[in-house]
């Protein structure tokens, strides 16, 4: 089948998507990064929105074999932010126009329920805003009193749909399991996002194939497709890197697939390559996450080595965010963005 014939197909099948991924030829690979971004403004129009990420935790029970965060990694000075660090830090974002705020950790179960769900309470009382949830798994009680208390996202990505994959990367975990908590999630009323990672060792494009038909069998609002990063500290801190042009392809085929969904251009994309945000923006993606993270937790939060401004002035990404998005003819969203499957109050 021709390319432009393939592209037009409405419900890809698996050997559609890993031709896609497996596109070489420079015109070609432009034809599908063209028809995403068509399909990026039928969906979400030009408006960029922008999620502030305040990563109050670095502290982690999990042992992913890729993540600088890994409780093995004894190297890293660890901390927690206080409430009333949080509490600043979320009116900061506010003031600086952003309508979501992502409370982000490492999966930290020494952070107390009562205490995450009283923040939310707060910010929710006192800033018109939508909160995400970024906490890893936790117990299905814990998300209700989270969902009661305010918040309206959760994020927890798959980070891989092959089984066997994923038990390797965390040590003997149940794919099936991670898939349970985002249905649990969905079904209490957040919207959910999800995503994986693109250039892990040992994964072929067939998972990658597999991991978005499983973001829209799982029906996510949100898709993150994300570059691997090797972290010193890790099992994996002497793998090959990502590489940017299949990440782009995946971003890609995932606004084909998945269409109404928001696609951020990842953090780590911008690591990668000086201008890898810009780059997801047109071939996809619409949203951002700047990272508001204070001073001086934020050198701590090393998912992965060399985080894009990791040492800037979180008060400097809103203007040049604004630069950036304004120079590819798009706007700065002014609303929370809310999924864009449903509209919510
Ligand atoms: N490279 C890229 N992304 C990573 N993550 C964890 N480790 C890495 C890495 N080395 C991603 C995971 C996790 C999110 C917080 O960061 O997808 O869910
Ligand atoms: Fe942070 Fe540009 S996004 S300085």
């Amino acid at each position: 089948m021709k390319l432009t014939e393939l592209l037009n197909i409405e419900n890809l099948n698996k050997q559609g998507i890993i031709h896609l991924l497996s596109l070489r030829d420079e015109f070609e690979t432009k034809l599908l990064f063209a028809k995403a971004d068509k399909v990026r403004k039928k969906y979400c129009g030009d408006e960029v929105h922008l999620r502030g990420i305040i990563e109050f935790s670095n502290h982690c029970d999990q042992h992913c074999l890729y993540c600088g965060l890994r409780l093995h990694n004894k190297n890293l000075p660890r901390y927690r932010m206080s409430k009333d660090e949080i509490l600043n830090t979320a009116r900061f974002i506010y003031k600086a126009g952003i309508r979501t705020i992502v409370l982000q950790s490492g999966e930290d179960s020494l952070y107390d329920c009562s205490e995450i769900e009283s923040i939310i309470k707060e910010i929710k009382n006192e800033l018109n805003v939508a909160i995400t949830l970024s906490l890893g798994e936790r117990s299905f009680e814990e998300y209700k009193i989270w969902k009661d208390a305010g918040a309206d996202r959760y994020l927890l990505k798959h980070e891989t749909a092959n089984p066997k994959l994923y038990s390797i990367y965390h040590q003997g975990d149940d794919l099936e399991n991670r898939l349970v908590h985002l249905r649990y999630l969905k079904s209490i009323g957040y919207q959910i996002g999800s995503g994986n990672i693109i250039g892990l060792p040992k994964q072929t494009l067939e998972d990658i194939a597999d991991d978005l038909m499983l973001l829209k069998k799982l029906d996510v609002d949100m898709a993150s497709i994300s570059p691997f990063i090797p972290s010193p500290q890790t099992p994996y801190g002497n793998e090959t890197k990502a590489n940017v042009d299949l990440t782009l392809k995946g971003m890609a085929t995932a606004r084909i697939v998945l269409k109404d969904v928001h696609i951020p251009a990842t953090t780590a994309l911008g690591t990668l390559d000086e201008i890898g945000r810009e780059k997801g923006l047109k071939v996809g993606a619409n949203i951002i996450m700047p990272n508001y993270t204070p001073n001086p937790y934020r050198q701590n939060y090393q998912i992965y080595p060399d985080k894009k401004c990791i040492s800037d002035d979180p008060l400097a990404c809103g203007s040049c965010l604004t630069l950036m998005i304004e120079l590819l003819g798009r706007q700065v969203g002014k609303t929370k963005g809310h999924s864009l499957k449903k509209v919510l109050a």
